[in-house]
């Protein structure tokens, strides 16, 4: 009669640690109007959950303290009521509880195929595939020959950003941070060259070095000392997506931004935060050319999986510490 729940504890300074989540037996849901009770399959942890842990206005509030987390999902329907376009036994995906057996609005989530990977529809095919393909065509506007530079080039953004461009015959170069995710980069996903920014001497020589032609592209998912070194080695011209910071994510105070800024007036560069949120009508073309790129095997999806609900907080840390190659998920299920 009871089901597990994750809940947010206490908010992080610093760090994210176990401590910060709690486990707790809660009621099972009971259904009410306009809902569904699910029981989770894979969840998704993301970056932005982090910002989420923290008690501050952003374009998405807060998790509640003592509250469960909330996470993108793919969910079993088990209970529904009359009416329903839902049924019980459908698949869905959307947002949900870190809760075993989980109340959800309708409203909040959508069919999900039964057809292509579960996983995949919280990565690759997914946000982090769609945010790739906005960023990489619509913000930062991309054209063949191009030299597209990108930072956590490994993981679920940035993968699909290195072969989207590849695909789109662009020059492409990533940073990782650990050498087994560079010669991933470099042998598994084409990418024509890539360095460690944790090990090398100084990112600006690195960059200088792989990027013969200089920078037109460069799609931030981390900030600091990375968009830094970029903004020296970047073209006249050149476009910056702002998708991520991570690297600011888990301080308790934030780094000052990059000393270099005047460079964007002297090469006239342009620099555009993005949500992907704001693009949801461009789904549908990305999906129609995402399957057409993974059938042709152009597209590869490639995930760090996670067993066990009790462990998406450890998921969830291993993330934000660069444990995972691709998009990072929990199975809570396999059925
Ligand atoms: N704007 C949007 O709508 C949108 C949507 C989705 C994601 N994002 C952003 O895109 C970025 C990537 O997200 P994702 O879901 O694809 O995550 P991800 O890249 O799969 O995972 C995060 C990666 O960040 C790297 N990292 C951690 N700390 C770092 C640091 N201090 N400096 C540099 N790299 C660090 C780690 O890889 P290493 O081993 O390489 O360090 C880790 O694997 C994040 O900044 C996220 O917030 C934005």
């Amino acid at each position: 009669m009871t089901t597990k729940t994750i809940t947010l504890s206490a908010r992080p300074k610093g760090p994210v640690t176990r401590e910060n989540f709690g486990l707790e037996q809660r009621a099972d849901p009971v259904l009410s109007a306009g809902k569904l009770i699910t029981r989770p399959l894979y969840l998704s942890v993301d970056p932005y959950m982090r910002g989420r842990m923290n008690d501050a206005k952003s374009y998405i509030a807060p998790f509640a303290l003592g509250e469960p987390i909330e996470s993108a999902g793919i969910a079993r329907v088990v209970a529904v009521n009359s009416g329903s376009k839902f049924h019980v036994g459908d698949l869905v995906s959307g947002m949900m509880p870190w809760q075993e057996l989980a109340l959800v609005d309708e409203k909040a989530v959508r069919a999900a195929s039964a057809e292509l990977p579960l996983g995949a529809q919280l990565g690759a095919l997914g946000m982090p595939g769609l945010t790739a393909y906005v960023g990489l065509f619509d913000i930062g506007q991309a054209k063949p020959g191009e030299t597209v530079f990108v930072s956590a080039a490994a993981g679920a953004v940035g993968s699909v950003v290195g072969q989207l461009a590849k695909i789109h015959g662009c020059y492409v170069v990533g940073s990782a941070g650990s050498d087994d995710k560079v010669r991933y980069l470099k042998e598994e996903l084409g990418f024509d060259a890539a360095f460690n920014y944790k090990t090398v001497d100084n990112q600006r020589s690195a960059l200088r070095e792989a990027c013969p032609k200089g920078i037109d592209v460069y799609f931030d998912n981390v900030g600091g000392a990375t968009l830094e070194a970029a903004l020296f080695v970047c073209n006249v011209h050149a476009r910056i997506p702002i998708c991520g910071m991570i690297s600011g994510y888990e301080t308790a105070s934030p780094e000052p931004g990059p000393s270099n800024l005047a460079i964007l007036i002297q090469k006239r560069i342009r620099m555009e935060g993005f949500l992907v949120s704001d693009h949801s009508a461009r789904m549908g073309k990305f999906a129609s050319d995402a399957a057409r790129w993974l059938a042709e095997g152009k597209l590869k999806v490639q995930e760090t999986v996670v067993d066990g609900f009790e462990n998406a907080p450890a998921a969830f840390i291993g993330l934000l510490r660069g444990d995972n190659v691709g998009k990072m998920l929990v199975r809570v299920s396999e059925s």
